[in-house]
This record gives structure tokens, sequence and C-alpha cells, in this order.
């Protein structure tokens, strides 16, 4: 049986190790937290991006991958929609869950949002993550070069360099497979997939094109991101530039 065999053989529900949550352990925090000392960046309204008149059935028909950026940068108002749109808080409730733009199952939303920002308004280039659930970022500092070392982890893929910004969604896989055990791992890459698409329409619908990416040297990422590739690893990313 191949690897992938085995891993759907081995994630069904009868064959699964009991859950952390059924053996009793508490629910791993929402989000990760930030040491006090940094700095947040403030995020404009995301309703205050100014939308075009969209018809969703225009939206849906005209989604294509784009790999070719124009050199223009995205105004911090297009970020801050384009970050809520993939994991915008709608609100916390008191047991307490997430509920977000985006479907999660059983709302374990196990993902972290970092940015390499290449050309956003009012940003320095560099590396940042998004702080959901107060709705801000803060930079990351890291050596020089991210921009570079990133697209070489992604097999030489030039867009995300020429890219506006690119998105890189990071697994922490204890909040999902604190439910699900095992079987959080098929969920983590389903619930990867809702988050980009949102990122497809969203940037549709702001005149620009998105290109998902999960051609990407695993180690090399996760190093670059400087991740254990085990607690938290990239499971996804996409480069996103103005057409
Ligand atoms: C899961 C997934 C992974 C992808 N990975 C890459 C990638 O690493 N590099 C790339 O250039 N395109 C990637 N793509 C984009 C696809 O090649 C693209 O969606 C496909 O050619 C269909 O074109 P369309 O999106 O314009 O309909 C990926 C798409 C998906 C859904």
């Amino acid at each position: 049986m191949g690897i992938g065999q085995d891993f759907m053989e081995r994630t069904k529900y009868q064959n699964l190790p009991e859950s952390p949550q059924r053996k009793g352990f508490p629910q791993p925090s929402l989000e990760l937290s930030c040491a006090s000392n940094v700095e947040l960046i403030d995020l404009p309204d995301p309703k205050e991006v100014a939308l075009p008149k969209l018809d969703l059935a225009d939206l849906i028909e005209r989604r294509k991958t784009l790999r070719n950026y124009a050199d223009k940068s995205l105004s911090l108002e297009e970020l801050s929609f384009l970050l809520w749109t993939t994991q915008g808080v709608k609100m916390v409730t008191d047991r307490p869950v997430v509920k977000r733009t985006v479907p999660s199952a059983g709302s374990r939303h196990a993902f972290e949002t970092y940015l390499l920002v290449n050309k956003v308004k009012g940003l320095d280039p560099g590396l940042y993550r998004y702080v959901s659930l107060q709705h801000k970022l803060f930079s990351i500092k890291i050596k020089a070069d991210i921009a570079k070392r990133l697209a070489a982890a992604c097999l030489n893929q030039s867009h995300v360099y020429n890219s506006a910004v690119t998105f890189i969604w990071v697994a922490v896989p204890a909040r999902m497979t604190w439910r699900y055990s095992e079987r959080g791992y098929r969920y983590i890459h389903l619930d990867a997939g809702h988050v980009c698409q949102n990122l497809y329409l969203a940037a549709e619908a702001i005149k620009c094109g998105v290109c998902a990416i999960a051609a990407f040297d695993d180690d090399a990422v996760n190093k670059t991101l400087n991740l254990d590739g085990e607690k938290m690893f990239v499971i996804y990313l996409a480069s996103l530039g103005k057409r």
C-alpha cells in the first residue's frame, strides 16, 4: 500500500486513536500569542475598501490563476480586505470558538497567516504575521532577502518574488488534532482550500490576480520562516499582485 492510501486507511474513524479532547486535555489556544513588547500595526476597517458593483457569478466566471503581476502596490485597505476575506474573525463564542469568514472543520481554525510583503503602501517589505483576533499585523524580524529565499524555497517560482504580497498559511495541527486526532490532518488540507479560494475571489474583486502554490520544498519554506515543521508547518501559499 502506498503512503497516500495508507494515510486514508489509518485516518478512517474506526482506526483513529483517542483524541486529546476525549482524554480531557484542554483546547489549544485559538491563535498564537505574540510577545507583549511587539509593535502591532493597525489595519484599516476591511469594509472601507471601495468595491466595484460585483456580480458573484461574474466573479466566479472570471477567476483564473495569474502569475505575471503589474509593478503596482496594493493599498493597506486592500490588504486588510484580503486578510479579512481569508481569515477574518466574525465572532468568538463563549466556549471559546472562533467563527471566521471561511469554514473550518469543527471551527478548529488551525491556521496562522504569514505574509511576504513586497509592495504594499505603508508597509516596509518583509515578513509579517496577521493577528486575526485583533485584525492587526506585526513585523517579524528575519534575515534579509526573505523574498528571494522564499521564492527559491518554492522551487524558484519567480511570481513569489514579483508578487505584491504572498500569503503563507501555516498550520498548527494541534488545534485540529485536539478534536479529530490523526484525521485532523485531512481537515487541515481541506480547510486550506477554502481559504485560498476566498483569496482568489476577493482578489478578483479588487483587480488583482492570485496563484496558489503547493509546489514547494517543505523543509526549506519552514526553515525560511523559522518553523519546526512538526508543531507548525507551511501548508499552502498564494502569490498575489495587481493585474
Ligand atoms: C492545490 C493547488 C496547488 C497549486 N500549485 C501551484 C504551484 O505551485 N505553482 C503554480 O504555478 N500554480 C499552482 N497552482 C495553480 C494551478 O496550476 C491552476 O489553478 C491550474 O492551472 C488551473 O488554472 P486556473 O486557476 O486559471 O483555472 C495550484 C493550484 C492548486 C489548486
